[in-house]
C-alpha cells in the first residue's frame, strides 16, 4: 500500500464546498455565519485544497435574509481559518448580481474582494463569452491573486458531441482561458450533466492540451456525480469540489467522505482524515434543525431523474412550472420542454445557467401559448441583441430581424464586449445614495442591490439617515 502511495506524487486535492454551494444548492443559501464558525479552525485543518466560503447568491441572501454585511463573512472565517485559502464564485461581469455592472463597479468589487480575504476566483460567465471576464481577470492578477477560469458544461446532445459541445470545444475554451492567465482551470457543471465517460474523456483531452491544474465542479442532481467525479479522477483531474454529507447529494455536490474513503491506499489517497470528517459532520448534524425546513421533500427521490431524459435542469422546471400556473396552462408542460429545445436552438444553445435558463424558459412559455415569437420577451431581445455576449452558436439572421423589429434598444446586434456599452456608475451612485452609504462597501453592496441594500443599510445604521429618493433595483 505504501509504495502505490509514494510511486504516485498526485493526490487528489479537494475544494470543501459546504459553506457556500452545498446550503446554496439545498438550503435556499441560509446558513448563517455563527453556524460556521464552530467547525471553521476544525475544516481548517483537514488538509483542503480550497475552501468556498463567499459569492453566488450569498451576497444576496445575507443581506436580505439573515441581516448580515455580506463584506463580513470571509473576514470573520479568516480569524479561525487562516491557512487554507478561500475561495468564490464570480460570475464575471455580474459579479454576485443579477445584470453586467459597469467596468468601475467591477474593478472595486474585485479589489474589495482581495481585501477581505478571498484567495482563489472561480470565474465565469453564463455564456461562455470570456469577454465578459476580462475585467475581473485583470483585478485578480493585478492583485496577486489566483485566477481559476471556468467553462460552463453544457450539452447538445444526451452526450458530449453534437453540433457545439464537442471535447474539440471545451479544449478551445480551455486553451483560451489558460492564455488569459488562469492558474487554474475549472469545468463547473452546474446541472449535474457530465456523464462519468464523457468526464472520463474530456479530462483526458483537456489533460493533454493544457498545463495548469484541473478543475472540476459537478452537482448530484442526477445521480451520476460521485460516478464522474470517480472517472474524472482517472483521466488525471486534480481538484473536485465535494460537502461534507449533511450539505451534500440531492441537487448539492457529491459528499467528501465515500470519496477519501474510496480512495484510500489508492495512489489518488486525499490524505484528509475520515474520521475528521465525520466530526464536523456531527457538528452539522446538531445545526439541523434550524435549517431542515428548507429542504425541499416534496418528492421520495433525492435526484432529479427527469434531467437524465430532458436535460432541462430541476430549478428550470421549477420556474416553468410556477409560470404555468400562474398563466393556468400547466397541463402544456409537456410542450414547453419540447419548445425550450428548439428556443435553445434557435439562441445558439446557450448553456442552461442563470440568466439564459430564465430568458428561455420564459420565451418557451410565451411560444407554446401565443404562437412562436409572437410575444417576445425583453431580455430576448436583449440577448439577440448581444447585451449578454456572444452565444455559442449564431443566431439566424431573419429570426433576429424579427426579433429586433422596432427594439428601442437597437435593431443591429452589437458585435463587441458587451460592458463597452455601459458608461461607470460610482461616482452617479454616490450622488444617488448620500450618506446612506458610509463605507465603500456599503456603497458597492448598493450598486448591486439597490433596493434591499437600502433596507439593511437603514437597519444597520438605526434609521437615522432618510432613504434616497430615487432607488432603483
Ligand atoms: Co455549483
Amino acid at each position: 500500500m505504501k509504495d502505490r502511495k509514494e510511486s504516485s506524487p498526485q493526490p487528489i486535492k479537494i475544494q470543501d464546498n459546504t459553506f457556500r454551494d452545498g446550503h446554496q444548492s439545498i438550503y435556499a443559501t441560509r446558513m448563517k455565519t455563527e453556524d460556521m464558525i464552530p467547525i471553521a479552525e476544525e475544516m481548517d485543518n483537514c488538509g483542503f485544497w480550497a475552501m468556498e466560503v463567499w459569492g453566488g447568491a450569498t451576497f444576496d441572501t445575507m443581506h436580505r435574509f439573515l441581516d448580515e454585511d455580506p463584506w463580513m463573512r470571509p473576514k470573520i472565517l479568516k480569524k479561525y481559518a487562516k491557512k487554507t485559502p478561500f475561495s468564490m464564485l464570480l460570475r464575471g461581469q455580474n459579479l454576485v448580481g443579477y445584470r453586467h455592472y459597469a467596468d468601475d463597479v467591477v474593478r472595486a468589487f474585485v479589489d474589495k474582494s482581495c481585501e477581505i480575504g478571498i484567495d482563489i476566483f472561480r470565474c465565469f460567465d453564463a455564456l461562455n463569452d470570456f469577454r465578459n471576464i476580462e475585467t475581473c481577470v485583470e483585478r485578480i492578477k493585478a492583485n496577486g491573486k489566483h485566477l481559476e477560469g471556468t467553462v460552463c458544461y453544457s450539452l447538445t446532445e444526451s452526450r458530449l458531441g453534437g453540433e457545439i459541445y464537442t471535447l474539440d470545444f471545451y479544449v478551445a475554451k480551455a486553451k483560451e482561458l489558460e492564455k488569459m492567465g488562469a492558474d487554474t482551470i475549472c469545468i463547473k457543471d452546474m446541472a449535474g450533466l457530465l456523464s462519468p465517460y464523457d468526464a472520463f474523456d474530456l479530462f483526458t483531452a483537456l489533460k493533454k492540451a493544457v498545463k495548469v491544474p484541473l478543475h472540476l465542479h459537478t452537482h448530484y442532481t442526477s445521480g451520476m456525480g460521485s460516478m464522474s467525479y470517480l472517472k474524472a479522477i482517472e483521466a488525471g483531474v486534480d481538484i473536485i469540489d465535494t460537502c461534507l454529507a449533511p450539505f451534500a447529494l440531492r441537487t448539492s455536490m457529491p459528499a467528501c467522505e465515500p470519496i477519501v474513503a474510496a480512495l484510500q491506499g489508492t495512489p489518488k489517497d486525499s490524505g484528509i482524515n475520515l474520521y475528521k470528517l465525520l466530526e464536523l459532520s456531527e457538528h452539522l448534524e446538531n445545526i439541523a434543525p434550524k435549517y431542515k425546513h428548507l429542504l425541499a421533500d416534496h418528492r421520495l427521490s433525492i435526484i432529479d431523474t427527469g434531467v437524465l431524459a430532458h436535460q432541462i435542469p430541476g430549478g428550470m422546471i421549477s420556474n416553468l412550472t410556477s409560470q404555468l400556473k400562474e398563466m393556468k396552462a400547466l397541463d402544456r408542460l409537456s410542450e414547453i420542454y419540447t419548445e425550450v429545445v428548439q428556443t435553445r436552438k434557435d439562441m445558439g444553445y446557450p448553456p442552461l445557467v442563470t440568466p439564459a435558463s430564465q430568458i428561455i424558459g420564459s420565451q418557451a412559455v410565451l411560444n407554446v401559448l401565443f404562437g412562436r415569437y409572437a410575444r417576445i420577451s425583453n431580455q430576448l431581445k436583449d440577448l439577440v441583441l448581444g447585451l449578454y455576449g456572444k452565444t455559442p452558436a449564431p443566431i439566424d439572421k431573419d429570426l433576429t430581424a424579427k426579433i429586433l423589429k422596432n427594439y428601442k434598444r437597437g435593431q443591429t446586434p452589437i458585435t463587441g464586449r458587451p460592458a463597452d456599452e455601459l458608461p461607470p456608475e460610482i461616482e452617479e451612485a454616490k450622488k444617488t445614495i448620500g450618506h446612506l452609504a458610509r463605507t465603500d462597501e456599503d456603497l458597492l453592496g448598493w450598486i448591486l442591490f439597490p433596493q434591499t441594500m437600502e433596507k439593511y443599510l437603514q437597519t444597520k445604521y438605526g434609521n437615522d439617515v432618510p432613504p434616497s429618493a430615487s432607488a432603483k433595483e
